[in-house]
């Protein structure tokens, strides 16, 4: 399954329906974080960042932001972007093991948990919760409940369309996606569910304590957001 969905991130895709929804996207998402950054001395982990166009409001906020994403091709968009970055540091999956341990205030993982098996996630939140700080906090978002449609997505996206001016192009890349690669994964490997109790259970057994956020980041809010602390 995690292979499937690599494979797909790591190539040309249209869920971006054009660079105005991509650059408001991304811009929110660095907003959000940033404003979750707890000093400007913390140290920053952005797990599947994505191309984090915005990346940089985060470095404006933090001394140091570790951008990691699993896709070769993204990774080397990240590079070629924050190249004259000295706070921005591009992270390959298996590179994040050999931060130090307990050296990280904030850890992020939007919107990249629904593409992880849940052995996947667990391995991950074992790592986080060696590298975070005592007083860190680890963010967990973009979680998709069972029960949730896909309708929800579409009614998201067409509002954030509607207020950012790319309606009309939220249309037609919705109507593309029911042909795409995307919609094809989705129908074969699916993506992974948790509801909030699975999802605080899965934190408390990886050694936080967690709990739901009062909001989403990101433009979604009928996804859900979790904040962890470490026990
Ligand atoms: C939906 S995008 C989210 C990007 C960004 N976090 C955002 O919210 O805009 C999912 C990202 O997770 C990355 N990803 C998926 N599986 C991963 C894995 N196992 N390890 C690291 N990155 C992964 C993909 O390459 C992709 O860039």
């Amino acid at each position: 399954m995690t292979g499937s969905w690599l494979a797909f991130w790591d190539k040309p895709h249209a869920i971006y329906v054009n660079a105005r929804h991509k650059d408001v996207h991304y811009r929110l998402i660095a907003e959000e974080i940033a404003a979750l950054v707890p000093s400007r001395q913390a140290r920053v982990l952005d797990y599947g960042c994505g191309e984090a166009l915005h990346a940089d409001v985060v470095a404006a906020a933090c001394a140091e932001l570790f951008l990691c994403d699993g896709a070769p091709s993204v990774r080397a968009g990240l590079a070629a972007r924050f190249a004259g970055d000295g706070k921005i540091h591009g992270l390959a999956p298996d590179a994040i093991a050999h931060l130090q341990q307990n050296s990280l205030e904030l850890i992020v993982l939007h919107s990249v948990a629904q593409y992880l098996s849940t052995a996947e996630l667990q391995a991950l939140l074992a790592t986080f919760r060696r590298l975070i700080a005592p007083s860190g906090v680890v963010l967990v978002s973009d979680i998709i409940a069972p029960e949730l449609s896909a309708a929800a997505d579409v009614t998201a996206l067409l509002r954030f369309g509607a207020t950012n001016g790319f309606l009309l192009a939220a249309l037609g890349g919705l109507t593309r996606t029911l042909f795409s690669d995307y919609r094809r994964l989705r129908a074969r490997y699916g993506l992974t569910h948790y509801s909030e109790a699975d999802m605080l259970q899965l934190l408390s057994a990886a050694g936080f304590t967690g709990e739901r956020a009062a909001k989403n980041i990101g433009h979604n809010q009928s996804r859900m957001a979790f904040v962890a602390r470490p026990q």
